[in-house]
This record gives C-alpha cells, sequence and structure tokens, in this order.
C-alpha cells in the first residue's frame, strides 16, 4: 500500500474511492464544495440530507454510486472545527480506510483539514491512522488473508501535495509501531530474552547503532541481584540488553528509556491463577517493545539528541531453583528488597535497570512498564499512569503524548504510601498494601533512582486491546512508541 499527497483539486480527482471530511454540520445550513457537489450530479448534498450525517466525530457513511469514478463515496465526521486534534485526523484516516479495504477500493482520494495550519504534522497524522488501521499480522497463520491485505494498494491525500516529507516520517513512526505491535503479539516461545537481544541486535546492524548485552554473569559482577532474582528459575539465560543511538555531533541531550521486558510473567512461585490473566502475559515486555520500537524511529530520524535504550529482559518462571516468597535480593545500588510476593517482579527488574541508567549521566530518565494491575483499575484499558518528581518531565511527556494521541495521567508519588513497603528484615518489600498497589510500584522505583529527573510510565492497560477501535488493531498496539519519539525530538 503507497500512500501519497497531491494537490489535483478535489473535483478532478479520480478514483475507486473519494473520501471526504467534514466538521459538525447543521443539516440545513451545509456548506458544501458546490463544484465537487456538481461533479458528483448532487449527490453529495443528498446524502448529507438524507441520512442527516452531522460530522461528529467517528461518524461515517458511505455509498455505492451508479458508475464511474469514484464508485464509492465516504463521509467521514471530524467533530466541531475548533476542537479538532491531531489524533481526530488519525482516527479519521483510520475509519476511511477500513471502508475502503471492506468495500474493495484499489485506489482512494482523502482530502482531509489540516489541523492548525500545521499541514506537516496534519499529513503526518492522517498517513499513520491509515498505515496502523491496515496494518496485519498474519505471521502465525499457516495460510494468511492475502485478500483483505490487497485493499487499497493506492491512497492520495488530496491538497497535501508538498508533504512528501511528513509521509516519510510518518513511514518511519509506523515501522517503529508495528515492530512493537508485533513483539507483544507473539507469543513467549517466540519472543523470548533471547530473541529480543536479537531484535536489538538486528537493530544496531540496521541503523548504526551501538549495542551492549550483559549476559547473567557480567550481571552478577554489576551486583544486579534483583533482576537475577527474577531470572533465577528461566531456563532461558537473562539478557540486559543497553543499545545506544548517538548523534554524529555533539548530543544536545543524553535521556535514557527503560522498558520492561518480561517475556512470560507466570507470577514465579505466587503464581498467577487460570483467570488472572496469566493467559495473556506474553505482553508484560511491552515497554521494551515500545523503547526497541521507539529506538526504530530514532534510528532512522537521526536527530542530535543520545538515547540509551536499556531492557533487563527475563522470565518470571516456577522451578526448584525459582526465588521464594520471602527470598531477600540485593540490588546494583546495595539497597536489599524482601521478595514477599514474587508476582511483583517488574520491579525488580526495572530496579537494577534504574541504577545502570543513572550511571551513564543521562539528563533524564523514562521507564515504560506493564507494571501493575492496580494502574489498570485506576485508569482503564486506555490510559498509563505517568509518575514523576519532575514537574517539568511530565509536562514535556504530556505534550509529546498529547501530539501522539497517547493518553496519559498524572498520578502522584505520595510518600507516606511507602510506609506500606517498610520491611522489618530488609530495607523495602517488593509488595505493598492492595490499595494504591500502582502508586507502591512507582514509590519503590523512585528507591532506585538518586538525582536524574526520573518518569515512570505504567502501560499495564494499554498496551493491548482485546479489539480494534480506530487505528488500533486487536492484539499488541505499540502504544508509547509515538509518545517517546515525540519526547526524544523535543
Ligand atoms: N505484569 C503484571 C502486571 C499486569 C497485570 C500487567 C495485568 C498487565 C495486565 C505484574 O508483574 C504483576 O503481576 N503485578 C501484580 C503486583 C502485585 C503482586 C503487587 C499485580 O498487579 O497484581
Ligand atoms: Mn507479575
Ligand atoms: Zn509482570
Amino acid at each position: 500500500m503507497k500512500i501519497q499527497a497531491t494537490d489535483i483539486p478535489t473535483a478532478q480527482w479520480s478514483g475507486d474511492c473519494l473520501a471526504l471530511g467534514f466538521f459538525a454540520i447543521e443539516p440545513e445550513s451545509v456548506t458544501l464544495d458546490l463544484e465537487l457537489d456538481q461533479h458528483l450530479g448532487g449527490l453529495l448534498k443528498e446524502l448529507i440530507q438524507e441520512t442527516n450525517f452531522k460530522g461528529k466525530v467517528g461518524e461515517t457513511q458511505s455509498v455505492r454510486l451508479a458508475s464511474g469514478t469514484p464508485r464509492q463515496l465516504i463521509l467521514v465526521g471530524l467533530g466541531e472545527s475548533t476542537l479538532l486534534s491531531l489524533d481526530t485526523l488519525r482516527q479519521a484516516a483510520a475509519a476511511v480506510a477500513r471502508i475502503a479495504r471492506k468495500q474493495r477500493c484499489q485506489t482512494v482520494g482523502l482530502q482531509l483539514p489540516p489541523w492548525n495550519q500545521e499541514t506537516a504534522s496534519s499529513a503526518q497524522a492522517i498517513s499513520e491512522g491509515i498505515e496502523l488501521a491496515l496494518h496485519q499480522d498474519h505471521r502465525f497463520k499457516s495460510e494468511p488473508d492475502l485478500d483483505s491485505a490487497a485493499f487499497p494498494s493506492q491512497i492520495e491525500l488530496l491538497g497535501l501535495g508538498h508533504q512528501t516529507a511528513a509521509l516519510e516520517r510518518a513511514q518511519q513512526v509506523c515501522s517503529g509501531v508495528i515492530l512493537a505491535r508485533e513483539l507483544v503479539a507473539a507469543p513467549a516461545n517466540i519472543v523470548t530474552p533471547v530473541t529480543l537481544a536479537d531484535t536489538a541486535t538486528e537493530l544496531a546492524q540496521t541503523y548504526n547503532l551501538s549495542l551492549e548485552i550483559l549476559e547473567r554473569e557480567d550481571c552478577e559482577n554489576l551486583g544486579m541481584g534483583a533482576f537475577l532474582g527474577v531470572a533465577q528459575a528461566s531456563d532461558l539465560p537473562p539478557k540486559f540488553i543497553h543499545l545506544t543511538y548517538k548523534p554524529s555531533g555533539v548530543p544536545r541531550r543524553k535521556l535514557a528509556i527503560i522498558g520492561k521486558g518480561l517475556t512470560f510473567d507466570s507470577g514465579g512461585l505466587n503464581l498467577k491463577v487460570s483467570g488472572s490473566g496469566i493467559e495473556t502475559m506474553k505482553m508484560d515486555m511491552g515497554g521494551s517493545a515500545a523503547a526497541f520500537g521507539a529506538a526504530k524511529v530514532i534510528g532512522q530520524i537521526q536527530p542530535d539528541v543520545e538515547v540509551h535504550f536499556i531492557v533487563a529482559a527475563t522470565e518470571n518462571m516456577i522451578s526448584g531453583h525459582a526465588m521464594r516468597p520471602g527470598d531477600i535480593l540485593t540490588a546494583s545500588n546495595g539497597k536489599t528488597i524482601e521478595v514477599n510476593n514474587t508476582d511483583a517482579e517488574g520491579r525488580l527488574t526495572l530496579a537494577d535497570a534504574l541504577v545502570f541508567a543513572e550511571k551513564l549521566g543521562v539528563e533524564a530518565i523514562v521507564d515504560l512498564a506493564t507494571l501493575t494491575g492496580a494502574c489498570i483499575v485506576a485508569l482503564g484499558d486506555d490510559i498509563a499512569g505517568l509518575w514523576s518528581s519532575e514537574d517539568q518531565l511530565a509536562q514535556a511527556l504530556t505534550q509529546a503524548a498529547e501530539l501522539a494521541g497517547e493518553k496519559f495521567w498524572k498520578m502522584p508519588l505520595e510518600e507516606k504510601y511507602f510506609e506500606g513497603l517498610k520491611s522489618p528484615v530488609a530495607d523495602m518489600k517488593n509488595t505493598g498494601p492492595r490499595s494504591g498497589g500502582s502508586i507502591t510500584a512507582a514509590l519503590f522505583l523512585k528507591q532506585f533512582v538518586k538525582d536524574t529527573a526520573w518518569a515512570h510510565l505504567d502501560v499495564a492497560g494499554p498496551v493491548w486491546a482485546d479489539k480494534e477501535s480506530g487505528y488500533i488493531n486487536a492484539g499488541g498496539t505499540g502504544f508509547g512508541v509515538r509518545t517517546l519519539v515525540n519526547w526524544a525530538l523535543s
């Protein structure tokens, strides 16, 4: 599928399917492109009136024309013009792409107004919406559904003729989102700590990034007892992955992105029971998928910032040498942790990753983790939690997320709740009480950052989708990649 931009007047465009965006309209006072309406034999006006099309966000109407070109007409609502956002454009483009595929249209002309007169970012968002909506993952089917993948083959963005650079940017961004989706969607017998390291190696080779992979012994030498405690029961070797993008000149700033990389979370000896979500715990590496997705994009864009991508990859398994509830682990900063619940494993792996990241002398560290079910209880499936002790960093991330169309909600680092993590025998426990579970998890992580600006993103809900919606398809969503890229470039 090819996306192009053109300045051909809409009335002169020819192809299978013409799609038009409309702001919220009063049916009595429709303002239309009269030349276009005439070209369509007055059908546009009739369709709007007969279907009572109001141009609400998400509203679509489509109709088969008698003959000739276009043969399919799609109207897509954009809501109030003053409330238009980049994500409304992304969603509208996705809705059109899905209808065009269903109607087996080969060529599509899509006309949408730019957001905020920013034609470049609008063209990028529209293109992202199309690309991500049409992405299909047939890797694990013996007979792929090639038929639906064939439609549409070409989409032209009308009125955006000079935006080829923006379309290329969209392509780069989507390649990262799709990498993250496919890493999350792949089962735990396919994406393992070893293959995650292979993915990093491939990224390093393709985009000229530097790569350091610490084996178990290297981690032992660094005193990463928290990470290794989690890795203890797996038959697969743990891999501590450190991928770095360095610009050719002096970097404007240096950043670190850490992704939780549990390729499977059984819960350990505090085994997850059936129905507790153990069936979907292949997605417990969603944070690392976002980090690698962002690395893929940043490796292509080559900005003037240095970015470190860090993933402590392992599985949380059971065996005769599994870490036991009650075991005390020592992290690489010397702090001791009483493991009162082996299922709170993500924070143990992140503890050593945070200590490692801080030693790199970066200006800011952001970690992404499918850390707690409690965060899903608090914010639902679509919104990630954001914790940060630095308002400026929280704001930069919020702005990056807004442009990305990814939802975050700022949560409190309520120091008093750390009382719930006090241990009589060690410096802290890894698990607090049930209430405020996502907050105590964030407070736990905070113990492993001394004085670097740090933010924690709990992405347990949004990295996975049970059903398709907008440009999101069922399965791995690639959540986080676009926010990370926007943040790194800001
Ligand atoms: N990976 C899970 C969190 C999770 C739950 C992610 C559901 C996605 C969907 C994490 O390792 C975990 O098991 N957390 C426990 C923590 C508890 C033991 C303090 C949880 O949330 O139940
Ligand atoms: Mn767990
Ligand atoms: Zn987990």
